[in-house]
């Protein structure tokens, strides 16, 4: 009965077409077998979806840039969040105000340790999802400090994840590894442009694919903390999904002089503080705006039947690139509307990659991601935090 099949393949497509729109893209070219592979996906999506309503969300980390915009998004969206922080990175009290001014008493904040074992554990009992933010995020300071740093991340992570592997629910588990694992990517052919560097291939940006190479410490301990997310997934079975993030950015970020650029660049300028840039300021990064950021861990929950395991590489892709200061420059006074103090340089900081641009594609294959905030846009978006906040920061 072959017409009969071509009419169920068809009424399975047109279905798909209006069911899951944000994966149009991918299934409308697909054979008419994959269809039915999709329809099962999305009969696995919709549950997943009724599964995500009210569930109990572990955020080690929550009180910092990125873990206050996830509290945020999922107290906003009825979820149960329990908040799990130290404190350590400077100013993030501020973060978890902001939560309370919006939220009230709609979230459970535990100050605790992530080399404290049994208060993780305690932490993780009842949770559904674990996403672990937590960390020492400068590579300068894990050059200065490598046994905090290797306790922090390496250690951090396995007590979040042995943790997470005795709850009772066998939590979805969500871990923000970096591009530094990568390393600097020595072989990878880049040609020197006027404002940037850019990749002679890799039209797409780095793949999974790409060797493992870390370098420096940081790199080593988010490194195996990275590996050790992957292999719980295999090992014991922990729906566990790794994000090699490239750099992101947006509100409630406290970014420093070491970390988080855009955001330090932003204050600096706004402050008026000198800015010393490492290198030459043409090294090309992709920044994604945190709004994304907090849509994939959604959607890789949402899509846990097929995320569980994997690695993604994840930023704003090829078609969200800046060099970090040569066209940030520009950009930034444009956007305050004044000229900027100029800039000195210095060395080169180790492990800096010339140009890290992440492809972006396995995310939108698994699970229909893309990033939706331009540059200039997300831009846009930090300039006014930073305006209306100028007394949080301080040099
Ligand atoms: N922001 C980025 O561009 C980016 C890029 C790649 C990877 N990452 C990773 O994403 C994660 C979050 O980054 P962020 O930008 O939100 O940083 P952040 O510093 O704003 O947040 C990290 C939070 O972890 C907390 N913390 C640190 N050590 C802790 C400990 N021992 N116990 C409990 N809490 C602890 C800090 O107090 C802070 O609130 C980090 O693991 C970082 O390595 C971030």
């Amino acid at each position: 009965m072959p017409g009969l099949a071509a009419n169920i393949g068809n009424a399975v497509r047109y279905s798909l077409t209006y069911v899951t729109l944000p994966l149009v893209g991918v299934f409308s070219l697909q054979t008419e077998s994959y269809s039915w592979v999709a329809l099962v996906r999305v009969g696995q999506q919709k549950r997943n979806r009724e599964l995500m309503s009210g569930r109990r969300v572990l955020i080690t980390g929550g009180a910092g840039f990125l873990g206050c915009n996830l509290a945020d998004h999922f107290i906003e969206t009825s979820h149960d969040v329990v908040i799990f922080d130290n404190f350590y990175r400077r100013g993030v009290h501020h973060n978890v105000e902001w939560l309370r001014e919006r939220h009230g008493d709609r979230f459970t904040l535990i100050e605790g340790d992530l080399r404290d074992y049994q208060a993780l554990l305690r932490a993780a009992d009842a949770a559904e999802a674990v996403y672990h933010v937590a960390g020492q995020t400068a590579v300068t300071a894990s050059v200065a400090n490598p046994r905090e740093d290797f306790e922090i991340n390496a250690l951090g992570t396995f007590n979040a994840l042995e943790a997470a592997r005795h709850a009772a629910d066998n939590p979805v588990f969500i871990f923000t590894s970096t591009n530094k694992v990568y390393g600097g990517m020595e072989d990878v052919a880049i040609v020197e442009e006027a404002t940037r560097y850019a990749y002679v291939d890799h039209l797409w940006g780095i793949d999974e694919s790409r060797p493992l190479d870390f370098h420096s410490p940081y790199g080593c301990s988010k490194g195996a903390a990275d590996q050790y997310v992957r292999d719980y997934a295999r090992i014991y079975g922990l729906p566990t999904v790794v994000f090699r993030m490239s750099s992101i950015y947006g509100p409630h970020q406290f970014g420093v002089e070491d970390q988080a650029w855009v955001a330090y660049f932003v204050i600096a300028a706004v402050k008026g503080w000198p800015i010393t840039i490492y290198g030459d300021g043409k090294q090309v990064r992709d920044v994604l705006y945190v709004d994304d950021l907090v849509r994939a861990f959604e959607l890789a929950t949402e899509h846990i039947d097929v995320s569980a395991g994997q690695v993604y590489n994840i930023g704003g892709g090829p078609r969200n690139t800046l060099s970090i200061w040569v066209e940030f420059a520009p950009l930034l006074s444009q956007i305050l509307g004044r000229p900027l103090k100029a800039a000195s340089y210095s060395d080169w900081r180790p492990g800096d990659q010339r140009v890290y641009i992440s492809d972006i594609r396995k995310a939108w294959r698994d699970f229909g991601w893309e990033p939706q905030a331009g540059v200039d846009e997300g831009l846009r978006r930090i300039a006014p935090w930073v305006l209306e906040n100028q007394a949080l920061f301080e040099p």
